[in-house]
């Protein structure tokens, strides 16, 4: 059976039904997800082991037979693999002990340490329905920089702009092990069965013209050019959260295939400025999907008009929230199928 959202990448125009997957699809709004929590002890042991991972990230797929599956994992695998100290408060998110340059750090155990997220995704190749593309992930350089020099996740990231102005070598540093190591585990995400890859620059909103350009726009083409080079030709989706940067550069600059797109931007405009052969993403409010009802189905419907028979693929502009109803998420997807199918 074909994938839908991988032939959506190779042809000129879309069909009537756009493919759907939601950025945290696998995750703490579904019970099933607490669940198998609760027995993995711990969310960084849920990501390393294969068997519960396939676990979480089929559950998703079982309710809702979305059109795609991302692999469960953290984009602050990497850190852990480079050997810094990484850690979950129950509730609170991320901890990590603070660095200011990569001395520390070693790629020498990156693809070991990461080994069971590629176990997950041979796994998943062999368990997911026939017509479910599977989508491997990491964060880009930045964004996993933020945290790594915070110790956490911040507002606006001024720990890591601070050392960028203090130190910029000792800020380098981070950026381009981490290139390094996100080239290295995209490549053998890819091996190991992911069909298209999506790279989270969920902080992309704190830099902008010059140091955006230097620091968002640079590492990731680095990973690109570096991932195409060593032969990897799989459809590459990137997100740029809420930058006030023209995206029609950065997709050309970076070497996207896809751009996901949050729900601050202006899509009539996006639309038309964005080449056509570069496939959108996303687009509708979390919240909205929280709230559900009729206002739902009208931005839904919305999305579909705006992007004007154009390549797209259904997604939300942000992960979805633990306080969504499961039932929404099926009313959702039910109503993107029933009404655009011819
Ligand atoms: O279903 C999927 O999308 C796949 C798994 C996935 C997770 N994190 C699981 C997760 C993906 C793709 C991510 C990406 C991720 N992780 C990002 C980029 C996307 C974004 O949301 O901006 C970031 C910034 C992180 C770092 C991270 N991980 C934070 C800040 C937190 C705590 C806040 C939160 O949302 O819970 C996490 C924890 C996390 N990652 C959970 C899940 C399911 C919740 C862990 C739990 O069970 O308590």
């Amino acid at each position: 059976m074909p994938k839908k959202i991988i032939e959506l990448f190779s042809q000129s125009s879309p069909e009537s039904t756009p493919p759907i997957w939601l950025m945290r699809q696998a995750g703490r709004y579904l019970p099933e997800y607490r669940a198998t929590r609760e027995t993995a002890g711990g969310f960084l042991n849920l990501c390393y082991n294969p068997e519960l991972a396939e676990e979480v990230t089929l559950q998703p797929i079982r309710r809702y037979a979305f059109d795609a599956s991302i692999v469960f994992a953290d984009i602050l695998l990497i850190p852990d693999a480079l050997g810094q100290k990484v850690w979950f408060e129950t509730g609170e998110g991320p901890r990590l002990e603070p660095i200011f340059n990569a001395n520390n750090l070693s790629l020498d155990r990156v693809n070991e340490k990461l080994s069971p997220i590629c176990q997950t995704l041979q796994r998943l190749s062999k368990s997911l329905p026939e017509a479910t593309a599977l989508i491997g992930f990491a964060g880009a350089p930045w964004t996993v920089a933020s945290y790594m020099i915070a110790g956490r996740g911040t507002p606006d990231q001024q720990p890591a702009r601070d050392l960028m102005a203090s130190d910029s070598s000792g800020f380098l540093s981070i950026i381009d092990i981490l290139v390094d190591a996100t080239t290295d585990y995209l490549e053998q995400q890819v091996l190991a069965g992911a069909e298209i890859l999506q790279i989270f620059e969920s902080w992309a909103s704190s830099l902008s013209g010059e140091s955006f350009e230097k620091y968002c726009i640079d590492p990731v083409a680095r990973i690109i050019t570096g991932l195409r080079k060593r032969g990897i030709n799989v459809p590459i989706i990137l997100f740029p959260r809420a930058t006030d940067y023209d995206l029609a550069v950065y997709a050309k600059q970076t070497g996207a295939n896809g751009i996901s797109l949050d729900q601050f931007c202006d899509l009539d405009k996006i639309v038309k400025k964005i080449p056509e052969d570069i496939v959108l993403q996303g687009n509708l409010s979390p919240d909205v999907l929280v709230e559900g009802g009729q206002n739902m189905l009208n931005k839904i419907d919305e999305i579909h008009d705006k992007m004007n028979g154009r390549r797209y693929i259904f997604n939300l502009g942000h992960g979805i929230v633990p306080q969504t109803p499961p039932e929404h998420v099926k009313q959702m997807v039910d109503h993107i199928r029933r009404n655009k199918e011819v």
